[in-house]
């Protein structure tokens, strides 16, 4: 049994322990938002928050996340300062890399609230989008990064206090 906390809840799931997080998330508990894309760490899709840093979900084992916060997109609640600039700044086109792209820009932003152009473009270098978004991923970030500086919430993603099985 892996226990861990998702997007706030305490969750356990009886899996194997070397089954990659992003099928524990997707089969094991039904979080489709997060997406298969490479499978091999390098494409960015399958992009989780781990405590709060972004994390590959599909070379991950599950067993390795034993107590930690994991948070996906769906813990975002659609109305995430970042999901907004998303949307002001149309930046989706077939979708499919969106919800990693975005969680690496949240967990960005938790780092760096106020990123150079040059901070943004190494922090989403490894989340490839093959539709070409690249451009209005830079500008939605740096407006979500201006909103939260006018003192707007975000979601809060990583709670040090809080832990659900694993080692102590
Ligand atoms: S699916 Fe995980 S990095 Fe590509
Ligand atoms: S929006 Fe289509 S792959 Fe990124």
């Amino acid at each position: 049994m892996i226990e861990f906390v998702l997007n706030g809840q305490p969750v356990a799931l009886d899996i194997e322990a070397d089954t990659p997080l992003l099928w524990a998330l997707r089969d094991g508990l039904q979080k489709t938002g997060t997406k298969f894309g490479c499978g091999q760490g390098l494409c960015g899709a399958c992009t989780v928050l781990v405590n709060g840093s972004p994390t590959r979900s599909c070379v991950l084992p599950v067993a390795s996340i034993a107590g930690q916060q994991v948070t996906t997109i769906e813990g975002l609640g659609g109305e995430h300062v970042v999901q907004r600039a998303w949307l002001d700044e149309n930046v989706s086109q077939c979708g499919y890399c969106q919800p990693g792209q975005i969680m690496t820009a949240v967990g960005l932003l938790a780092q760096n609230p106020d990123p150079t152009d040059d901070d943004i473009l190494n922090a989403m270098t490894g989340n490839i989008c093959r539709c070409g978004t690249y451009p209005r991923i830079v500008k939605a970030i740096k407006v979500a990064a201006k909103t939260l500086q006018q003192g707007a919430g975000g979601v809060a993603i990583f709670d040090p206090a809080v832990r659900h099985g694993g080692e102590a």
